[in-house]
């Protein structure tokens, strides 16, 4: 049931990009009242649907504490946000709690069968889209043993307490919001018009606008999560499930692969940027490091003259100059940091920065290929933002890749499966779907974790978080986060405008092209048009934002998701 029939494989890359950042691309919507701040000054949270808006709240009314609401609202999005929420996909949450941090990586990895040349022919070509849709693409999903370490470490209330609201909603059914159900509609006709045969038709056709929508097999392995935590997804019998699905659809993942995942605890990657501290993500996530450069290099390269405007095109064209280098250094140096040795700290070192930016064009664009790595030696994603009441705040981004994954629905367990393995570099200098390249750093290896550009992340000014903010979108995402820090920071924006002001986005590959929200002025596309720049007008992200200004509270969502936020 669960095969890629590639008969037309002609045209998948576009379905492979449509069908990511459903959520988050191309919906002319009008901004929502969920949008709106709101100011009461007690706790936050700020996520990408009503259900696990209100589950988290309710979490953290009963008195649990950040961690503990996070983990409830990703069980809930398993549920109700199949585009994006998961147990079958991976990701990582950045916490701030007791003024301590932690980083809890819990993304998938490449299975024990897994090897660098499996998405290649023999002619050494990559196979169109197998990383990419089907049972090929999955990694081993990571997220139940995130959530049990998460909870280990920092939860308060007892974990069936955390799960039990999403084995309701998958038991009982929630009403289907009208905008997910067009979405599946949509990945239904897409699949069926590029002719895969992938079983996400049986089990998600019934989700129609404003109707219930049960799902009865992930209820069962949602309560064995529930009453026996981690062992209830990578043992017993969701682990069997699980295998002997693999075995009948002849992919990678088994017993052994799902027995042997870790979650593992990483420094967060810190940095200080003007008067603030920011606190970011470590490889395996490439955004961490990518966000500290734009800053510091945006900094190095404005100190000296009058502030840009917000938007205008020489700031736009200033960010895509230090993005090609961010990018550049990307594809040769970040990989999962079990594997390669990562020059994290040269990286984000001021020297090497200042070096890194003095090539930067003021008036004109930068020969992209001649923008090499710079040190010498050697649409779908969902975010969610957490603020308790005793100012601990949580910052997790959670994913199966692109929209609703591979595609592929384990049967009997009921959960979509990620194909997050389209993050590795399947091929020295070949795009991935986000037009990211790679190449040693970050082949395919038994047990990594393949790179990735979520970027959950807070910044904190005197021991006190100011700002949890991050988004899906690929590679955008590190876009979406450095300019939410410059929305909040450089213009003092309040919470709806940092979401909800038109973004850009450049990265090197494809060759100057700008990718950019509805709302920039026309004048600012010219001017950048006449100087060379290619502007692809292309939504991406879908960002949830805590903003703490002085000690008084705002979230938002951004208007053209159907995400809500609530400060009470
Ligand atoms: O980890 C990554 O960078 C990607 N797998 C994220 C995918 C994503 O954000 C898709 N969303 N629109």
């Amino acid at each position: 049931m669960a095969k890629i029939t590639p008969k037309k494989l002609s045209g998948l890359l576009l379905l492979s990009l449509t069908s990511l950042c459903l959520l988050a691309c191309s919906q002319k919507e009008l901004p929502t009242q969920a949008t709106a701040p709101v100011t009461v000054n007690q706790a936050a949270v700020a996520m990408p649907d009503s259900y696990s808006a209100d589950v988290a709240r309710d979490i953290l009314q009963k008195g649990g504490n950040a961690v503990d609401a996070a983990i409830a609202a990703q069980f809930v999005l398993a549920v109700t946000l199949p585009e994006a929420g998961n147990i079958g996909g991976g990701g990582f949450m950045l916490v701030y709690k007791d003024q301590k941090t932690d980083f809890i990586d819990y993304r998938e990895q490449a299975p024990l069968s897994a090897h660098r040349d499996m998405y290649l022919d023999e002619n050494g070509e990559v196979i169109p889209y197998q990383s990419v849709i089907g049972i090929l693409s999955s990694g081993v999903p990571g997220t139940v043993a995130g959530m049990w370490l998460a909870h280990e470490k920092h939860g308060s209330l007892p974990w069936k307490e955390l799960l039990q609201p999403a084995v309701t909603l998958a038991e009982e059914g929630f009403e289907v919001h009208p905008k997910l159900a067009s979405s599946i509609e949509r990945h239904i006709a897409r699949l069926e018009k590029r002719g895969f045969e992938l079983n996400f038709k049986d089990y998600f056709e019934s989700a129609k606008a404003n109707q219930v929508f049960k799902q009865a097999e992930l209820a069962e392995t949602l309560k064995r999560i529930r009453d026996q935590g981690r062992d209830g997804f990578y043992k017993g019998e969701t682990a069997k499930i699980i295998s002997d699905f693999m075995r009948k659809e002849k992919g990678l993942v088994t017993e052994k692969d799902l027995l042997s995942y870790e979650a593992k605890t990483r420094q967060p990657l810190k940095a200080k940027w003007r008067e603030y501290q920011l606190l970011t993500s470590p490889p395996p996530s490439s955004g961490g490091v990518a966000i500290i450069q734009w800053l510091k290099m945006y900094d190095l390269l404005t100190r000296d003259q009058q502030k840009l405007a917000h938007n205008s095109a020489a700031y736009l064209h200033l960010l895509s100059e230090i993005g090609k280098r961010v990018f550049a250094d990307r594809a040769e140096y970040l990989g999962d940091p079990d594997f390669i040795d990562v020059p994290v700290t040269n990286l984000i070192a001021d020297d090497y920065l200042t070096m890194r930016s003095q090539s930067v064009m003021r008036d004109k664009i930068s020969e992209t290929e001649l923008i090499k790595p710079g040190l010498k030696e050697s649409e779908e994603t969902t975010h969610f933002s957490v603020m308790d009441k005793w100012g601990n705040a949580v910052s997790n981004t959670t994913t199966i890749n692109l929209g609703y994954g591979s595609s592929v629905v384990v049967e009997g367990a009921g959960f979509l499966l990620n194909d997050e393995m389209d993050d590795f570099s399947s091929k020295p200098g070949v795009a991935n779907v986000f037009g990211a390249v790679g190449g040693k750093a970050n082949e395919i290896q038994p047990k990594k974790r393949m790179l990735s550009s979520m970027t959950p992340s807070m910044v904190l000014q005197d021991g006190k978080v100011v700002l949890v903010t991050g988004s899906p979108g690929g590679t955008t995402i590190i876009s979406s986060v450095y300019l939410s820090i410059l929305n909040a920071l450089e213009f003092s924006m309040d919470a709806t405008d940092i979401v909800n002001q038109p973004r850009f986005h450049h990265q090197l590959l494809p060759k100057d092209v700008i990718r950019y929200h509805d709302g920039l002025a026309p004048e600012v596309i010219s001017e950048l048009e006449k100087m060379g720049y290619i502007m692809s007008n292309r939504r991406f992200g879908d960002m949830h934002v805590v903003l703490n200004k002085d000690g008084k509270l705002s979230a938002a969502s951004e208007a053209n998701g159907r995400g809500k936020s609530i400060v009470f």
